[in-house]
């Protein structure tokens, strides 16, 4: 059966990665989430005290990168490994969270993430969410999905994601958090999060799961 490239871009705590995995898993799809390469070099970055402000520092700190998604075998998804390391659960903290948009708006890490997106979606049957895939990533995948939803729920769900984890967090931290993605993740130069004007929007803010999953696969067969 043909294979096409799928992109889920919006805001965050949208629900992208939990519709891209479902969908994935029905399609027998490849799902790549393109933020963990972001969080994963904001977690080198952090941990090497690099002065990201320095072009030279960013590019020397970038040849020393090497990500690579690694397939969990009782999930069946894909986690982020960093220089050989698992770092799935510490690029999920609030450490990194504060400072991914900052070091996702630096042109040369964009190169260097994009690079690798755009190997990755080679093959087809793959389904990459994140910021700007759908507008710059894959500009001419088949189907590209532009999520949203309203604000309250998107801090209720990353706020419980995150508690779970880490019972001292708040409401307002979590909040500010997604705001400050936002507002820098639209605003930065480089391929700011835009809807690609091909895109259909979902807005999920009173969808269910099954509800996403059924029009997601609506789509997909309108295409195929
Ligand atoms: O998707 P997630 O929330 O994990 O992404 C973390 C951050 O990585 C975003 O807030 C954004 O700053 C950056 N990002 C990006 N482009 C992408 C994916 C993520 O700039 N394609």
């Amino acid at each position: 059966m043909k294979k096409i490239v799928i992109t889920i871009d919006g805001y965050s705590s949208c629900g992208k990665s939990t519709l891209a995995r479902q969908l994935a898993r029905q399609l027998n799809y490849v799902y790549i989430d393109s933020g963990a390469m972001y969080r994963a070099i904001t977690l080198y970055f952090i941990y090497n005290r690099v002065q990201w402000e320095l072009p030279e520092a960013v590019a020397e700190a970038l040849s020393n990168i090497e990500l690579e998604f690694v397939p969990n075998e009782q999930t069946g998804f894909s986690e982020m490994h960093l220089n050989g390391e698992n770092v799935e659960h510490q690029i999920r903290e609030m450490l990194v969270a504060d400072k991914v948009s900052d070091v996702a708006a630096i042109g040369a890490v964009r190169e260097f993430a994009v690079a690798q997106q755009q190997k990755m979606g080679a093959q087809k049957g793959i389904i990459m969410d994140g910021r700007d895939i759908g507008t710059t990533v894959f500009p001419h995948a088949e189907l590209k999905i532009f999520m949203t939803a309203d604000t309250a729920v998107r801090v209720e769900r990353r706020f419980k994601e995150l508690y779970a984890k880490n019972p001292q967090i708040t409401i307002q931290e979590v909040k500010e958090n997604l705001e400050r993605r936002d507002y820098i993740d639209t605003n930065r130069e480089i391929s700011p999060l835009r809807k690609a004007e091909d895109a259909i929007i979902l807005d999920n803010s009173n969808l269910t799961m099954d509800e996403q999953l059924d029009l997601a696969i609506q789509w997909v067969d309108d295409i195929l």
